[in-house]
């Protein structure tokens, strides 16, 4: 059964999720005492960000150890427990595998740093110093990518922080070495993987310069679409075209692929990246792979409508869309597209849209409150090592504190990863009072914004997600259902049409300010399934519904 496509995905962010040992920081004691609330949420399966051994230096994406638990999370035996009361009700767990790269506290690149001849040695990517950088390469958190390790003097690879250096996946020691710790927990009884940093796995061998300076590089960004050659993202893909999506990635997908579908129950398989064409044939390389231009690009009606065009038709065989509009490295919806107010209709607007679209809901935790991001105003409490990196690095070009704390603000992917909120109590009830959590608490918990008070209020957002995502769990339609766009000939008025067995069912989004006559669009004698309307025909401003 491929529970992927009839599930709504929740992903938890394990240090910010749920405190069970009251020390601040999220831990599986804690998740394991909120699944029945994932569970009446109508959520199937988890996507847990990294829950490994990590110096933390990018937020747990630096991993220590593959086959272990951090030890501020739990034991081995609480995560057990925790998968165990998962599946009890109903609700499948993945892991998130980061493979491009290991943290350099890793023992694998504490030995292959240790000296030239060391058997790991070739496990990263070194090359020698031949007095300047290997070549132009640039990290994607800013920097060269390349590191001089003084004591062997050559250079080490690295795609993300200096502390993350890349591994070296055409050494077949490191494949079989990393196939060996997904099988450690598929065998435990994972239900899948998303698949961290998928295209920066291979780099060009060569090492072929790619030509532009940081600089030239900004100013193509800068120039958006003046240049019909390089829009934004044709521009990034165009400055890494060495360092990301090396042919021999289809091959490894393939060889993932066979692994997982090796065991007999679904495995899931999701990366990090938007390109379809790593769902291969359909049957053959990723499962799914996220919707991001629809991430970045909006949710009005014409966004909506062309990024669904574009992409749907690209899902063959068996291949899947994953939809989502926030995640542990991006704005919060409320702060993306409702202004951070919590009365804004963007924030229904969204929840409805991933629950009806074609593909599978990715709910980032505390999206289902309306969360928003939260600014921290001291440097000092910044965990994201890439913000703190970016504030130095403005310091040192001569800003003053106060325009590189804005700067690093508006970078630090910390303003979306704070405490989850459960109640009015201090610190939301995350951790018990007086504690000081590891990132704090966003103190519009005080004002309705946390899990008790939400459950309480009818019209809160909560229980719009609640509403919406069961209903979605009830319907065959909405879960496997073609997609037809209705055309409305109107910029504000959104409307498709899903069909499943016969049977459909019309979805429409209002994002005016205005009432709508549905009857110039959509047939007369439709009944409301779901949602807010004034009568049959018309719907009122800024509402959405559900007809058939
Ligand atoms: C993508 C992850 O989503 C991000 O949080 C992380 O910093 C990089 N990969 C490096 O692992």
């Amino acid at each position: 059964m491929e529970w992927w496509k009839e599930s709504v995905i929740y992903q938890i962010y394990p240090r910010s999720f749920a405190d069970g040992n009251g020390d601040g920081m999220g831990d599986f004691r804690g998740i394991i005492q909120k699944l029945d609330y994932l569970k009446d949420l109508g959520i199937g399966g988890i996507w847990l960000s990294p829950h490994y051994p990590s110096p933390f230096l990018d937020c747990g994406y630096d991993v220590s150890d593959y086959c272990e638990i951090g030890a501020e999370y739990g034991t081995m035996d609480d995560f057990k427990e925790f998968l165990t009361q998962a599946h009890k009700r109903g609700i499948k767990v993945i892991l998130d595998l980061v493979m491009n790269h290991t943290s350099n506290m890793h023992p694998w690149f504490i030995e292959s740093k240790s000296s030239k001849d060391n058997p790991k040695r070739d496990w990263y990517i070194w090359k020698p110093n031949n007095g300047t950088f290997p070549n132009d390469w640039q990290s994607c958190f800013k920097g060269p990518a390349w590191t001089l390790d003084k004591e062997t003097n050559e250079y080490y690879y690295h795609f993300f922080l200096k502390e993350q250096p890349d591994l070296n996946w055409r050494n077949p020691e490191v494949k079989k070495a990393m196939f060996d710790s997904m099988r450690f927990w598929l065998d435990m009884g994972i239900d899948g993987f998303r698949i961290d940093a998928i295209t920066s796995i291979y780099e060009d061998e060569e090492l072929t310069n790619q030509g532009w300076t940081p600089e030239e590089f900004e100013e193509k960004i800068k120039a958006k679409n003046s240049d019909s050659e390089f829009t934004p993202g044709k521009t990034w893909d165009h400055y890494m075209r060495y360092q990301t999506k090396q042919p021999e990635l289809h091959i490894l997908l393939q060889e993932m692929r066979e692994l997982v579908d090796s065991y007999s129950e679904s495995k899931l398989l999701v990366g990090e990246l938007s390109d379809t064409e790593y769902l291969g044939d359909g049957d053959n390389e990723l499962h799914m792979v996220f919707n991001f231009p629809l991430m970045a690009e909006g949710i009005d009606k014409k966004t909506v409508v062309n990024n669904q065009k574009i992409r749907l038709p690209l899902h063959i065989g068996n291949s899947w869309q994953g939809n989502t509009l926030s995640n542990h490295d991006v704005s919060r919806i409320r702060s993306k597209y409702g202004k951070d107010l919590i009365s804004d209709k963007s924030l229904k607007h969204s929840a409805f849209l991933m629950a009806t679209l074609k593909g599978t809901p990715f709910i980032y935790y505390g999206e289902e409150l309306g969360m928003k991001n939260f600014n921290i105003d001291d440097i000092k409490d910044f965990m994201d090592l890439k913000s703190v990196n970016l504030y130095n690095s403005e310091m040192a070009r001569g800003l003053t504190p106060a325009e590189a704390l804005k700067i690093a603000q508006l970078d630090t992917r910390d303003r979306c990863r704070t405490p989850m909120p459960w109640s009015n109590e201090p610190n939301g009830g995350f951790s018990p009072a007086g504690v000081k959590t590891w990132l704090p608490v966003d103190p519009e918990y005080t004002q309705g914004v946390n899990v008790a008070d939400e459950l309480k209020d009818k019209q809160s957002i909560l229980n719009f997600y609640k509403d919406i995502i069961n209903f979605r769990n009830h319907s065959n339609i909405l879960k496997f259902g073609d997609y037809e766009e209705i055309p409305t000939n109107d910029n504000d008025l959104l409307i498709f049409k899903r069909t499943y067995s016969n049977k459909s069912l019309y979805v429409v989004i209002n994002y005016s300010n205005d009432k709508k006559d549905l009857k110039l669009f959509i047939p007369n004698n439709l009944n409301l399934e779901w949602g807010n309307i004034v009568d049959k025909s018309v719907i009122d401003k800024g509402d959405v519904a559900i007809l058939s």
